[in-house]
């Protein structure tokens, strides 16, 4: 029976077509956990140590350090000493390079004052750059540290990646204690205009070893159109509004281990573009591990829902959640295109509002015209709960239904919101429960939260998962919804 299913998931999965393509293009899949950068047996030291730098602006001396000791053959560290704490501007690494704080940068681009006065460093020291934004290609602020940058624009202009050429990197290392100074940034009404801490693109070879991050203004780690990236022992604690800690964002073979979020948004996010430029971008994220992690406030492991170029083949295990928004949450909405497939969770505990959310229909709105693209409708395909024992709270946010199911929350395209006339619905697909136990718990009595919603929702569940999913004890009263089919696993 359990051959026979498997065989059959087997067939199902390869029958769902769209391949989806890494950033350079090529099929290339590391063995877990992925090596990151390439070490230099001798590289080149260039430190940063001279004691008139303290608590001085050392932008100048980084970057001439950086230039020394970057693009060597043998490779190259730049050191910032441990007595030092050095403030800076944005800075662009170089390939075979390890930048290793022992002491502290400080940002200096904190975001406050007069935007549009070009002496004022607190905006003017993150130079505009063409980089991508909430899933976009666009125009915005450089992070402290930067990846590769664009070097040429395409002619004419075509809208969803302007740039004809990028400088690539391989074999990067950060490690060390930064701290972003970026709050004033948070107040910007535009989220796109803000500057991601770490906007690491187009880097083979990535590894960021020990980084303790604070005051991020954005999002914090954001390696994009990466590959072979490494996060080890990454402790990163924000607040503010869309401070996530770990964005991947169109980027294969990705190992994140042995590391700490606490953040305003998305602890870990998994992205692969959103809408138009998504599409026609069309990279990529896959083969992402993440593993003996620790989760505090905010998001747990968020994948999507900027699915436009496919989030695939992605295992969650080992972790630990101490107070954290959701444990496993899958979004996508009508119009995006791409999808999620092939996601596990696995063996993790703690406690979180919600256990398990996995939609179609993410901030869906009748007046987005891509909620409404009947062209590119995307899909949640076998994604798989194991090993689970959460407590969950349940949460009711102040006027959004969709964060009221402690326990599981599934609804296909568009269960719940509007969506082109003329898609079909679209229900998830191939999800798995296997030995998960939510225990809910209300906070104040006599307030119980409702348990789960399920619409458009195909599921098996093996008899040792409590409560069962989608069962009649859900507290969810709507007006008929369509059954999904029920399987118990033998
Ligand atoms: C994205 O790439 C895949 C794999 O090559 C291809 O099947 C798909 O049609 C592409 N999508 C778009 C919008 O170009
Ligand atoms: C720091 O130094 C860099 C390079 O000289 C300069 O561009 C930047 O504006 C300075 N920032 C501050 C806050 O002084
Ligand atoms: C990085 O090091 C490798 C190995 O020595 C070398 O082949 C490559 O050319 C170096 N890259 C750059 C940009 O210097
Ligand atoms: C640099 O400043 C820090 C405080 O910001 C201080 O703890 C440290 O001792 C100073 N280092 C030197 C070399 O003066
Ligand atoms: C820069 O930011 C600081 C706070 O970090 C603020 O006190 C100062 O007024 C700002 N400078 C300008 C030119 O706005
Ligand atoms: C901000 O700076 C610009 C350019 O220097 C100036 O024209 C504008 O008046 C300033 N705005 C404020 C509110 O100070
Ligand atoms: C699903 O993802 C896992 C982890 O990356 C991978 O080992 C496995 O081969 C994938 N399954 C399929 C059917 O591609
Ligand atoms: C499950 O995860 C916890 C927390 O990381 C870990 O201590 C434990 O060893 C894991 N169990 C298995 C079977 O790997
Ligand atoms: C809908 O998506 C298709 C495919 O990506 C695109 O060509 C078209 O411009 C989109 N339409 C709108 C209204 O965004
Ligand atoms: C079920 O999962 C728990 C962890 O949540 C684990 O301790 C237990 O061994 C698992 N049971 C089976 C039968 O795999």
């Amino acid at each position: 029976m359990t051959l026979i299913l498997m065989i059959a998931l087997f067939f199902y999965y390869y029958s769902t077509g769209g391949a989806a393509l890494s950033p350079y293009g090529t099929e290339r899949i590391i063995a877990q956990p992925v090596p990151g950068a390439v070490e230099f047996e001798e590289p080149k030291v260039c430190a940063v140590d001279d004691p008139r730098l303290n608590n001085s602006n050392a932008t100048s001396e980084i970057k001439a350090a950086i230039d020394a000791c970057g693009d060597l053959p043998g490779g190259g560290v730049v050191v910032i000493a441990s007595s030092l704490v050095v403030h800076s501007a944005s800075l662009w690494l170089r390939s075979n390079l390890t930048l290793r704080v022992e002491g502290k940068v400080v940002g200096t681009a904190s975001g406050y004052g007069n935007r549009t006065d070009p002496s004022n460093s607190n905006v003017s020291d993150a130079p505009l750059v063409y980089t991508r934004r909430e899933g976009v290609m666009t125009w915005a602020p450089a992070g402290l540290v930067n990846g590769g940058r664009c070097i040429r624009l395409k002619d004419p202009l075509v809208g969803w990646d302007d740039c004809a050429a990028w400088r690539t990197l391989e074999n990067v290392v950060v490690e060390g204690r930064f701290d972003g100074n970026a709050r004033g940034w948070l107040a910007w009404d535009d989220k796109t205009q803000r500057p991601a801490l770490f906007d690491l693109l187009w880097i083979d070879g990535l590894t960021l070893r020990g980084l303790s991050v604070r005051n991020s203004g954005y999002w914090t780690l954001h390696p994009t159109f990466c590959d072979n990236v490494r996060v080890a022992n990454a402790d990163v604690e924000t607040t503010g509004r869309n401070t996530d800690g770990l964005d991947v964002d169109s980027s294969w073979n990705v190992y994140v281990g042995r590391s700490r979020f606490r953040t305003g948004d998305d602890n870990i996010a998994l992205k692969a573009g959103r809408d138009w430029s998504g599409r026609m971008v069309n990279a990529s994220t896959r083969n992402v591990l993440v593993e003996a992690t620790r989760f505090g406030w905010g998001n747990g492991v968020a994948v999507g829902s900027e699915t436009s170029g496919w989030i695939q083949d992605v295992v969650v295990r080992d972790v630990v959640f101490e107070g954290t928004e959701r444990a496993a949450h899958v979004k996508s909405k009508p119009g995006r295109g791409g999808g999620a497939r092939n996601i596990t969770f696995e063996n993790a505990s703690g406690l979180v509002q919600n256990a398990v959310v996995l939609t179609l229909n993410y901030g869906a709105s009748s007046k987005n015209p891509d909620t409404l693209n009947a062209s590119s409708t995307p899909h949640i395909d076998d994604i798989t709960l194991k090993d689970l024992d959460l407590r969950a709270i349940g949460w009711i946010a102040r006027d959004e239904k969709k964060d009221h199911y402690a326990f599981f929350e599934c609804s296909g395209l568009a269960a719940d919101g509007p969506r082109p006339t003329t898609s079909a619905l679209v229900p998830i697909k191939g999800v798995v429960f296997e030995n998960v136990t939510v225990r809910v718990r209300g906070f104040g009595t006599p307030w119980s939260p409702p348990l789960q919603r399920c619409e458009l929702c195909e599921f098996r569940a093996s008899p040792n998962t409590s409560p069962p999913p989608c069962s009649s004890s859900s507290f969810f009263s709507s007006p008929a919804a369509p059954q999904p089919p029920r399987t118990t696993m033998t």
